[in-house]
């Protein structure tokens, strides 16, 4: 949820640490620190909130040096304040730490026993006051460092810098990610590809339970055993030009209109448009009994989506979990199961831990992710990736709409498989497939009547959101987006659970926003509608323009453009993901970083 950069530099090193600090933003943004060390010494300077406020300090007291740690921080333990801003420093150690120190209390009293005295509540000044502890015993850099990963129960990456080796930095990780980037005449270390980006594309990602010992021209690598580790440098594209914001005004909102393309490409991973056809799967869906799909917040909302379509479409018995659910209750699958992971990120701490369970117990396993090189990515025995690009914005969009993309397809390919879909009826899903690209753009034209409905829902407390099917959990996703990055209360619900309880939550005050689009449920949908407006409700009707008129006073219509109901969920995404969009704007919150959030959850 943090991250990571370190520079093992030929030059002044701060300028690349922010740099590299700003892309990382999106891990985290509570506070920020940067260290560096020269042949005088390590200084460090942190401040709480943005980079921007750490660019502030380092203008008013510099520092310099070749060779640097720093960190931008999702708080876990201790508030977010200066004091618990990394990098934490004991006696000749100073490091940056993200993911989360389990024994920390345990190893604190140890410290604290032996008279050390702890500046911060975090977890991670216990492993600068271990690793310290061991090398004022005498242990080499590296024997020291080893004998304080040893004792670590948890998540880590760590990079660190030791005083007196001030050509060195130390690096480790278990559960949390971290690369080493191989430069000219300088090396990196980083929590992902993007944040060596600017430096270099070759790229070495450490395995569970590797740590690093890396100068300015060399990084060695070991095993969690201590055996030397050869890990391959990959390239990697991790393009500067694909993170800026352009003409837009925020990464959302960019992201939001990217969506034809990411769709698009996502399609043409899984469904050949010249022949109409799914691509053969790398499963036998034929001998697949259930599928299992694990995955938190808008990634578990696309799974939902997934289940409806590979039970309709391929009659293939499919269950969705939240992955902090999944991994903890012993859940009981047969063999027959295939386990997919659902997440764009692919290092969510649960979904990840839920995908290894699946894979202990002997299941198939397959994960749909947008980083390709992710944990997850390498931990499924199948890829089923999505083409989203980098998504920056702590709100998913286009990454939501690509996982859905790619499930939709894989369900028309199971359907295929399992004898379900005839060759006519595949080559009519996969042509509306192919549709949606064209139909998010139209529908993204939808955005000046959205402009104008957001002037009242900015005001509102409370919103609801209705649909049926698979527009049941877009319905969810809408309210997440909203209750994200406005800060206003929402909820999803079943349009037909209205009445069972929901119902008494409406008022004059409190709009709905259904979600209709032309199927064979839009009659009933209109129903539960029309009961919402007769106790006084406003009503939202986002439906096609051809859709009949629901009687009901206060029900306020938005054109959506009409798509083939496989295609409605990746089209009704696009005015969800606008009408949180304008009203955050209207409110005038931090539309791409809102309070509290990470983009990246690689913590439990
Ligand atoms: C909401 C959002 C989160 C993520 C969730 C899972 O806009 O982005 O709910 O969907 O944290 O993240 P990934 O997909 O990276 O596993």
């Amino acid at each position: 949820m943090c991250g990571i950069i370190g520079v093992t530099g030929n030059g002044p090193v701060v300028p690349r640490l922010i740099d590299s600090l700003k892309r990382l933003e999106y891990r985290g943004y509570d506070s920020a620190g940067i260290a560096v060390q020269d042949e005088t010494g390590i200084r460090r300077r942190r401040a709480k909130g943005k980079i921007r406020n750490l660019e502030a300090v380092l203008l008013e007291d510099p520092i310099k040096g070749h060779v640097g740690i720093g960190h931008t921080r999702w708080a876990t333990h201790g508030a977010p304040t200066q004091a618990n801003a990394h990098p934490h420093k004991a006696g000749r150690v100073c490091l940056v730490h993200n993911g989360i120190i389990e024994n920390f209390a345990e190893l604190k009293a140890e410290l604290e026993a032996e008279g050390r005295v702890f500046e911060s509540q975090t977890d991670t000044e216990v492993v600068a006051h271990l690793l310290d502890h061991n090398l004022s015993e005498g242990m080499a850099p590296l024997d020291a460092f080893k004998a304080t990963l040893d004792r670590l129960t948890g998540a880590y990456a760590l990079a660190v810098l030791i005083e007196g080796e001030h050509e060195l930095i130390l690096g480790a990780r278990r559960g949390s990610p971290l690369v080493v980037g191989w430069g000219e005449g300088e090396m990196y270390l980083g929590s992902d590809a993007l944040a060596v980006g600017p430096f270099t594309q070759h790229i070495s990602y450490l395995e569970e339970g590797d740590y690093v010992a890396m100068t300015r021209t060399d990084a060695r690598i070991f095993n969690a055993k201590g055996e030397p580790a050869d890990r391959a440098v990959v390239k990697v594209a991790a393009s500067s030009a694909l993170v800026e914001k352009g003409e837009y005004r925020h990464f959302m909102e960019k992201e939001i209109h990217e969506q034809p393309d990411s769709v698009q490409h996502t399609l043409s991973e899984y469904l050949d448009l010249v022949t109409a056809k799914a691509k053969p799967a790398v499963v036998d869906f034929a001998a697949i009994e259930r599928i299992q799909i694990i995955a938190c917040g808008t990634a578990f909302y696309a799974g939902q989506i997934g289940k409806y379509a590979f039970e309709k479409y391929a009659g293939l018995p499919c269950d969705v979990e939240i992955a902090s659910e999944f991994r903890y209750r012993d859940p009981a699958l047969s063999q027959g199961t295939l386990a997919v992971a659902v997440s764009q990120s692919g290092e969510t701490a649960d979904t990840l831990a839920g995908l290894s369970w699946c894979k202990a117990q002997g299941l198939k396993t397959a994960a749909v992710v947008n980083v390709h090189t992710s944990s997850m990515a390498r931990e499924a025995e199948i890829l089923w990736p999505t083409h989203a690009g980098p998504e920056i914005g702590v709100a998913s969009t286009k990454a939501f709409t690509a996982q859905v993309a790619a499930l939709l397809s894989l369900a028309i390919a199971a359907g295929v498989a399992r004898g379900k879909i005839d060759e006519a009826r595949e080559a009519e899903l996969v042509k509306a497939l192919f549709e949606a690209p064209r139909l998010i753009s139209e529908a993204l034209r939808m955005d000046a009547p959205i402009r104008n409905l957001v002037q009242d829902l900015a005001k509102a407390r409370d919103v609801l959101f209705l649909g049926r099917g698979p527009m049941y959990p877009l319905a969810m996703e809408g309210a997440l987006k909203l209750k994200e990055i406005s800060y206003i209360h929402a909820e999803g619900y079943a349009a037909g659970e209205l009445k069972h309880g929901p119902i008494a939550l409406i008022d004059e005050y409190t709009p709905t926003i259904a979600l209709a689009p032309m199927d064979d449920l839009f009659e009933k949908t209109s129903s539960n509608l029309q009961e919402v407006a007769a106790r006084g409700g406003p009503v939202i009707m986002i439906a096609p323009e051809s859709a009949p008129d629901p009687h009901g006073a206060g029900i306020r219509r938005v054109h959506a453009p009409d798509a083939h109901p496989i295609a409605a969920p990746l089209v009704y995404a696009v005015p969800m993901q606008l009408v949180s969009y304008y009203t955050a704007v209207q409110k005038g919150t931090d539309v791409d970083q809102p309070r509290n959030l990470a983009k990246s959850v690689t913590v439990e």
